[in-house]
C-alpha cells in the first residue's frame, strides 16, 4: 500500500457512494447508486424520499464495492464519510453507517467536506491507471455543482482562500432550471449538452452576468433572459397550449445559446485568476465539470496562458465515494480525526 487504505462513505445529496481509496488517489472499487430515475418524475430532489432511497441501498453499495475491491478490512487505515453541507436526511444515513463501521471495526474516523471532496477528485486514479503528476500548487480549483459554484486558490493541500463565489443560483442549478424550461428531463445538465449538440446554427447569445472585476458568479439574470427567450420563441412557433413542445431545432439553439453563457464566464473567470495568482494548475470539479463543452474550452484556454488543467473523469465530477476517500485520506495524513458524535451539518463552508 502506498498510504492507507481508506472506506468513504457519500450520501450528501441524490448518489449513494462508496469507495475503498488507497493513499488519497488509488481507486479500488467505486461503486455508486443513482437516484436520478427516482426523481427524475418530480424534476428535482424530494428530501425525504432521497433518505429513503439511501437507506434502502446503502448496504448493497457496500457490499458491491467491498467484492469489487481485492482488499479486506484489514487492510483499512480510515473511515471516512460526508458530514456536509448537503441534505439533512441523506446525510444522516451515510454519517451512521460509517460510524457504525469504524466503531465495529475499531477504525480511525475522518468526517470530510463534500466541496473537498470534489476539490480531491482531481488527485485520483481508476485501477490499472498510470501514475500522472498530481496538480502543483499553487493552484486554483473551480467547483461547479447543483448546489455550489465557487474559485478558490489553494497554496497548499487543505487550504483554501476562497476568490468568488454565486451570489445567486450555482451553475447545476441554472442548468436544471433552464433544462426545465425548455421541457427537458431532469437533470437538465447533461440534457442541455446533448440537447446543443443538435444546434445548426449557433447565434442566440444570453447575457454574460461579468460583474466587474469580480471572481464572483451570477446565473439568475441568464435564467430570466432563457424564460424571456423561452416565451417569445413559443409566440413565434405559434405555440398556444403548455405541453405544445417546441421544435427540436429551436430547443437545440436555445440550449447551446445558454451553455455558451455560463461556459464563457466560467472559463474567462477561471483563466483570469490562474493568471492573476501565478497558478501552476487549474483543477476543475463538482457535476457541471462532466460537461464537454466546459472541459474542452477550458482545457484550450488553460493551455494558451501555460497552465494545465486537472479535470476527473466525468463519472468522478459527479457525487461519488472515492472523491469523499480522496480528501479524508489528506485530512487522515495531516492528523485529522472526528468522533463519534460527528454531526450532520447541511451547510458546511469549505473555508472555515
Ligand atoms: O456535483 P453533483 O453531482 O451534485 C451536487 O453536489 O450538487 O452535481 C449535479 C449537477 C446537476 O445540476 C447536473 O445538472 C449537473 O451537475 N451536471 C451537468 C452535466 N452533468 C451533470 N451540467 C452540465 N453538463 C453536464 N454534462
Ligand atoms: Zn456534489
Amino acid at each position: 500500500m502506498s498510504g492507507p487504505l481508506v472506506l468513504a462513505i457519500e450520501s450528501s445529496c441524490d448518489e449513494t457512494g462508496v469507495a475503498l481509496v488507497e493513499g488519497g488517489s488509488r481507486i479500488h472499487a467505486n461503486v455508486v447508486a443513482s437516484q436520478v430515475a427516482l426523481h427524475a418524475p418530480s424534476g428535482g430532489i424530494v428530501p425525504e424520499v432521497a433518505a429513503r432511497a439511501h437507506l434502502r441501498w446503502i448496504l448493497p453499495v457496500l457490499d458491491e464495492a467491498w467484492s469489487s475491491a481485492g482488499v479486506s478490512w484489514d487492510d483499512v487505515g480510515a473511515v471516512a464519510v460526508t458530514r456536509g453541507p448537503g441534505l439533512a436526511g441523506s446525510l444522516l444515513v451515510g454519517i451512521n453507517v460509517a460510524k457504525t463501521l469504524a466503531w465495529v471495526h475499531d477504525k480511525p474516523f475522518v468526517g470530510v467536506n463534500h466541496l473537498e471532496g470534489h476539490v480531491y477528485a482531481a488527485w485520483l486514479r481508476d485501477p490499472g491507471q498510470a501514475e500522472g503528476e498530481p496538480p502543483p500548487f499553487p493552484l486554483v480549483a473551480l467547483v461547479v455543482s447543483g448546489g455550489h459554484t465557487f474559485l478558490v486558490e489553494m497554496q497548499d493541500h487543505l487550504t483554501y482562500r476562497l476568490l468568488g463565489q454565486t451570489v445567486d443560483d450555482a451553475a447545476g442549478e441554472a442548468f436544471d432550471k433552464v433544462g426545465r424550461l425548455l421541457d427537458l428531463p431532469y437533470p437538465g445538465g447533461p440534457e442541455i449538452q446533448k440537447a446543443a449538440e443538435g444546434a445548426t446554427r449557433h447565434d442566440t447569445r444570453f447575457p454574460r452576468a461579468w460583474l466587474g472585476d469580480s471572481y464572483d458568479f451570477s446565473f439568475s439574470g441568464l435564467k430570466t433572459a432563457a424564460r424571456r427567450t423561452v416565451d417569445a420563441a413559443r409566440a413565434d412557433a405559434g405555440l398556444r397550449e403548455p405541453e405544445e413542445p417546441l421544435p427540436h431545432v429551436v430547443t437545440a439553439e436555445l440550449a447551446w445559446g445558454f451553455q455558451d453563457a455560463v461556459v464563457d464566464v466560467l472559463v474567462s473567470k477561471t483563466v483570469r485568476a490562474a493568471r492573476e495568482s501565478g497558478a501552476r494548475s487549474i483543477v476543475l470539479g463538482g457535476g457541471v465539470a462532466a460537461n464537454s463543452v466546459l472541459r474542452t474550452r477550458l482545457a484550450g484556454e488553460a493551455e494558451a496562458i501555460g497552465v494545465p488543467l486537472i479535470v476527473p473523469r466525468p463519472g468522478l465530477c459527479t457525487d461519488n465515494g472515492a472523491m469523499i476517500g480522496a480528501a479524508g485520506a489528506r485530512r487522515f495524513l495531516a492528523g485529522e480525526r472526528s468522533g463519534l458524535d460527528l454531526e450532520a451539518t447541511p451547510s458546511l463552508p469549505l473555508a472555515r
